[in-house]
């Protein structure tokens, strides 16, 4: 499965875009199949239907697990290291990997979870988020994570849109300095869930919380009364494995599902071909399981590829800006993958956090979630690299479930903010806003894809048309990532960003509608507009602009009630870095807000802000630019 040099990448590629059928067949090999596939694919990108391994039966954990226990039963799945700096690492196997995915898939059958139910997972970056994730897919329920930033509000919408029976969650978190609710946040969620049956609680703080009788249970009572064998059940390649919510330019977010078959081919080769990664190393990837990149680059590729992981439960700031380089030097991280914003922060905190730590192990450095300025990507390269360790800036998304432009790993040749060429199988284009593909290098446009790869996004839960709609009718026949790409003169892709109304802070994905919804509820606000701004560390800020009329309320009043509304209905981490309280927004005459000229302006510009000349009443735009932030 492992691509070695340049020229096989090519070969690879060719094959694998003339002759899709027989190259992906042979890279399915490399799994345990309970029954081959019929057929490799069916697929249309009308309606859209899309069907690899079509009629293959599998169980993935039995591929993540079972299949490395005859002779990697004792190697290290998992490293924990524990939010609280000094703490003794703790050390997980793939045996002790199997029996405890085993004991608790065993407690969701107790409690009534099948094949096909929905189970939603509410925990911190501790050991047991991934065996949660397992265990729903061992029994085949459909896992729905939800990061743990996200408030009450917004798990009460992603249980309901699933009717998940169980939730899976434990009394706090331990977040740097802070330590954060969990259970009872999903307490207040629970008041308008119906669907939920049980709620298992992992004692991660032992803060004080309350225990609903039949209903809540103790995590390790449970568990500990269980078998440590759960036989696998054996699922359709096609069957959901999991629904993970996404932001998108409308609407509330949507379950965007993927299943299991493509999945698992997938991640596991783009994690070995990308990372290239070899027998007994040591892999790092920071991201936290409530994102995609902890699905696919935490949980599910590294453990189909046997690899060693360091699971990390804390901050990089925390006690101090040195925490990613003292674990690496500690463990001797051999691959480290992050995201730009990490790197942005740590490079302000300066090198002397770095200096007291031996990077020598590192071999090969990751990029996730955002562009990487030049800047970063030079910091990264020079200090943490010590100008050595290629850095692969992968480019992807929920939606395509692992990645699809990057460089593999000493393969292809590095460009600072260049994500440089696509993994075989995928086939990107650029098109104009007509949907004509610009052909050639040295071009910029809308970044498609003309062919399904094993694990694009199948539906959004429950609403089939939303994901036709979203993806695959802005250019009928394409795949539309809704972000824009240049091509340069070497046929490299540099991705340039959304260029829809999303923002991506902190490489979090937050939609400026959903802002907008939630800044609407505050009683004092007739309309707001929401808008994404350069930002030196989270890559995009949000700028809210809001209209109140009269109040007898000072700005800062408001600017504090909109924070913790937003917080209170989206979550902390959608809150506005910036709000600007005016009397009015550019609108046209037909009463469309012209964002172009609010983001013009949130940028900073002052004078050159377009045409203006549509504008209902003009004069608005001068008032916003005086009171700019
Ligand atoms: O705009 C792109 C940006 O993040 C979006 C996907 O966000 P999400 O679904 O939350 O997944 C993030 C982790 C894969 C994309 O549409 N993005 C992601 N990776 C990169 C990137 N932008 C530039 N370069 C990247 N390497």
């Amino acid at each position: 499965m492992q691509i070695k040099t340049f020229e096989e990448y090519q070969q690879a590629y060719d094959l694998s875009v003339k002759q899709p059928e027989s190259f992906w067949a042979q890279i399915a090999e490399n799994f345990n199949w309970n029954k081959k596939w019929d057929k490799i694919l069916n697929w249309n990108f009308t309606d859209p239907n899309i069907n690899w391994f079509v009629n293959a039966k599998l169980n993935i954990t039995e591929n993540c697990i079972d299949r490395h226990l005859t002779d990697k039963a004792n190697n290290v799945a998992f490293y924990f290291e524990e939010n609280e700096d000094g703490k003794p690492t703790q050390t997980i196997t793939y045996q002790d990997l199997h029996d405890e995915v085993c004991k608790l898939a065993n407690v969701l059958k107790e409690f009534g979870v099948k094949k096909g139910d929905r189970v939603c997972i509410y925990l911190p970056m501790i050991p047991q988020a991934v065996f949660a994730l397992l265990a729903c897919a061992r029994i085949g329920a459909i896992h729905s994570v939800v990061f743990g930033g996200f408030s009450a509000q917004s798990i009460q919408d992603r249980i309901n849109d699933s009717c998940c029976k169980v939730v899976l969650t434990s009394d706090g978190a331990y977040r740097g300095s802070k330590q954060i609710p969990m259970k009872s946040t999903v307490d207040e969620a629970l008041q308008n869930c119906t669907s939920v049956e049980k709620v298992l609680v992992y004692k991660r703080t032992n803060e004080k919380i309350n225990l609903v009788q039949g209903r809540d249970f103790d995590w390790e009572t449970e568990t500990k009364k269980q078998s440590k064998f759960c036989t696998p059940e054996i699922m359709d390649s096609e069957d959901p494995l999991f629904i993970l919510y996404t932001s998108g330019s409308t609407g509330k977010p949507k379950g965007v599902v993927h299943t299991c078959g493509g999945y698992m081919v997938f991640t596991c080769y783009s994690f070995l071909n990308v990372f290239q990664y070899q027998p007994g190393q040591i892999y790092w990837c920071t991201a936290d399981v409530g994102w995609i990149t902890g699905h696919s680059y935490i949980t599910y590729g590294p453990l189909l590829a046997g690899a060693t992981s360091v699971l990390f439960e804390g901050l990089p700031n925390y006690p101090d800006a040195g925490r990613f380089w003292k674990i690496t030097d500690k463990l001797k991280v051999n691959i480290f993958y992050t995201a730009p914003t990490a790197i942005r922060s740590l490079e302000a905190a300066g090198l002397d956090f770095v200096k007291p730590y031996d990077l020598s192990s590192l071999k090969v450095l990751g990029s996730v979630g955002e562009p990487i300025n030049e800047e970063a990507w030079q910091w990264y390269h020079k200090h943490i690299g010590k100008e050595k360790c290629p850095i692969v800036d992968t480019w992807w998304q929920t939606e395509t479930g692992g990645i699809l432009i990057s460089p593999l790993a000493n393969i292809t040749k590095t460009k600072p903010s260049y994500a440089t060429l696509p993994l075989p199988g995928v086939q990107p284009l650029l098109v104009d806003d007509k949907g004509k593909e610009i052909t050639g290098n040295g071009v910029e446009g809308n970044l498609c894809i003309k062919f399904p790869w094993p694990s694009i996004i199948r539906t959004t839960y429950g609403d089939h048309e939303r994901c036709r709609q979203t993806y695959f009718a802005t250019y009928p026949g394409l795949y539309f990532t809704g972000d824009g790409c240049k091509r340069d003169e070497d046929g490299y892709y540099r991705i340039t960003g959304r260029v829809d109304d999303v923002i991506n802070v902190s490489g979090h994905r937050i939609g400026t509608a959903e802002v907008e919804s939630a800044i609407n509820q505050c009683h004092d606000v007739v309309e707001s507009a929401v808008v994404g701004y350069p930002h030196d560390i989270k890559g995009q800020g949000i700028y809210a602009y809001c209209i109140v009329p009269k109040s007898e309320k000072t700005h800062d009043e408001l600017r504090k009630e909109i924070l913790s509304i937003v917080s209170k209905i989206i979550g902390p981490i959608a809150k506005p870095d910036k709000i600007q309280i005016v009397n009015g927004l550019p609108k046209t005459r037909s009463g469309k807000i012209m964002r172009r000229i609010l983001r013009k302006v949130a940028e900073g510009e002052t004078t050159n802000l377009g045409d203006t000349s549509t504008l209902l009443d003009p004069a608005v735009v001068q008032e916003i630019v005086n009171g700019k932030l």
